[in-house]
């Protein structure tokens, strides 16, 4: 049987490290960084380890997410960000 996309992802740290370097990166860019500006590092912590877990469960790893669901908690950014 092949193995599951969290295994080809590095498991529990190779989407640790990817999640850590999105957020990141979303921190820094031009249009997205709004959202991570005027934040304490506990609520951007918070987010992170969030989108890990969710990321985990939803590529098949054995982590349950307790975070809100995606159409709640991105309700303002579609009107916001234009794709
Ligand atoms: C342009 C793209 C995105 C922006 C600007 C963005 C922005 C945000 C912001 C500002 C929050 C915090 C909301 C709050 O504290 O009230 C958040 C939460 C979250 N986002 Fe995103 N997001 C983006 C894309 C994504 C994607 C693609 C995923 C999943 C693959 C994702 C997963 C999450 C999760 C799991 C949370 C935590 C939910 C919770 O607080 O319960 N986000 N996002």
């Amino acid at each position: 049987m092949a193995d599951s996309l969290y295994s080809r992802l590095g498991g529990y740290d190779g989407i640790a490290m990817f999640a850590t370097s999105l957020v990141g990166q979303a921190g820094k860019d031009e249009v997205l960084s709004r959202f991570w500006t005027d934040r304490s590092e506990d609520s951007i912590s918070r987010e992170r380890q969030l989108l890990i877990n969710y990321l985990v469960k939803e590529t098949g790893g054995q982590m349950y997410y307790t975070g809100r669901d995606m159409a709640l908690s991105q309700v303002r950014i579609p009107s916001i960000v234009s794709y």
